[in-house]
């Protein structure tokens, strides 16, 4: 059933210290969508054990599962190939594959199908950037701005391009709070910045950047920017013509559907100049020899889709999109054109870490809690102890969160530690699961002996 608490638009104070238990009895039991496909095995004493780590890989929905399930299984479905033009069933796949296109454009509200290219994940998009759009456009001595908040993913293949066509690679860093620095584009970016790569939420801290003002900044100095949308799209309503970017990316991993699936958006203006990087294959020649063929610009998708992944995410993404709930835009916010997170995700975060701030020795990296809009993602460590002994601890008693660098080694560097635990909740988890996980963290602090610096 639908609650009415919101979070960002609750009058100051309903959520406070005092009252967070009568709240929880409100809205405990609200899952916003379907648990998933993956089932809590029961523990001895007859609790369910409990996911908490879907930034890392979300449960797939069961539309999800059930589309990769009838790809194979249905009538026929083995002998479709993609592009092969004379065969029906070919056709129908092709059809199918377009409207999963359509699908995906729709959700990030893109202008055409065209701008949205197939990839087998997030990782792979922006290394077919890079490959692409990176080798023709950049040259020695351009620079690539990224920030330090991101997922290897997006740092990698951006070294590997300024090698190779000898750019530079600068970074916008994040202040002492773990907020990006969005100011600091001013003093980062010059006439030589060709790229900024940045993630719209980061995967370690759950804070929501303020992308649109980046976006806006470089536009006016002629600057491409490449949002990494892995994190938000499952919460946020992500719109590139609202944001102006030129490249984004998602993955099926975060997606509620099969992994080793995602999407690469590119805005049809800079597509048509963008030469192929992936060859091959029906759909991208118009004319092939022996000694030559003619590539054609804005074709980045090579030989046969990773369909069934495809036809799945198409339907985890449908469940998605009329599953979010918004809030209404707050007419003032601490960002400017405020972005709008998911309310029961709003609500969820908001809780979290309300409730992380309640146990003893622990330092929590992710900003907040305040107005600002996030995700219910959270790193954090217990004083003294390594991360991995909570992960473990939590684990016994049936919690499943993830501890490490998170693909994330330079903003771990950047925060002064090795590594951290990071939570992370979605839409088929309660306020209750939030309680359920902060009261077993508590006591597993308390199970910690004691170092001689602790209170
Ligand atoms: C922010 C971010 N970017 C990129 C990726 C990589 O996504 P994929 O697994 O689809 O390659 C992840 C995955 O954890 C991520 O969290």
């Amino acid at each position: 059933m639908e609650t009415n608490l919101g979070f960002l638009t609750s009058p100051a104070g309903v959520w406070s210290k005092k009252n967070r238990r009568r709240r929880t009895v409100d809205t405990a039991k609200t899952v916003r969508i379907e648990q998933g496909t993956v089932h809590e095995s029961s523990l001895e004493d007859g609790a369910k054990s409990m996911y908490l780590d879907s930034a890392s890989r979300s449960k797939p929905f069961q539309c999800s599962v059930d589309a990769l399930q009838q790809f194979y299984t249905r009538e026929n479905a083995y002998v479709a190939n993609v592009g092969v033009c004379s065969n029906t069933l070919a056709k129908e796949l092709a059809f199918e594959i377009d409207q999963a296109r359509s699908c995906i454009r729709s959700l990030i509200n893109g202008d055409s199908e065209s701008e949205i290219v197939l990839t087998g994940g997030a990782t792979e998009a922006i290394n077919i950037l890079a490959m692409s759009w990176g080798s023709s456009f950049l040259q020695a001595g351009d620079e690539i701005i990224v920030s330090t908040m991101e997922h290897h993913s997006n740092i990698i293949p951006w070294q590997m391009i300024a090698e190779r066509t000898g750019a530079k690679l600068k970074f916008l860093n994040i202040s002492p709070k773990g907020d990006l620095q969005v100011k600091n584009l001013a003093k980062t970016i010059n006439p030589r910045t060709k790229l900024l790569a940045v993630t719209h939420v980061s995967h370690v801290l759950g804070s929501v950047n303020d992308v649109k003002s980046l976006v806006d900044y470089a536009k006016c100095v002629n600057v491409k920017v490449l949002v990494d949308a892995c994190q938000s799209l499952p919460y946020m309503k992500v719109d590139v013509k609202q944001l102006g970017c030129d490249f984004l990316v998602g993955s099926g991993n975060k997606l509620f559907a099969a992994g080793g699936v995602g999407f690469l958006y590119v805005k049809k203006s800079v597509l048509k100049s963008i030469p192929a990087f992936l060859t091959g294959g029906e759909s991208m020649f118009s004319n092939v020899s022996l000694e030559k063929s003619a590539i054609e610009c804005g074709r980045l998708e090579a030989g046969f889709p990773p369909a069934a992944q495809v036809l799945a995410l198409a339907s985890s993404v449908q469940k998605l999109k009329s599953s979010l709930v918004f809030e209404s835009a707050p007419a003032v916010g601490p960002m400017r054109n405020s972005p709008q997170v998911d309310k029961h995700s709003a609500l969820l975060s908001q809780i979290l870490l309300e409730q992380l701030s309640d146990v003893p020795r622990i330092t929590v990296y992710s900003p907040g809690p305040d107005s600002r809009p996030r995700v219910p993602i959270c790193a954090f460590n217990v004083d003294g102890t390594d991360a991995e002994v909570i992960q473990s601890m939590l684990r016994e008693k049936g919690i499943y969160i993830s501890a490490g660098t998170h693909q994330a080694i330079p903003l771990h560097r950047e925060l002064g530690i090795e590594s951290s635990v990071r939570v992370s909740f979605s839409h088929y988890n309660t306020v209750d699961d939030v309680a359920r996980f902060t009261d077993t963290l508590k006591l597993a602090v308390d199970e910690l002996p004691r170092s001689r610096s602790s209170p």
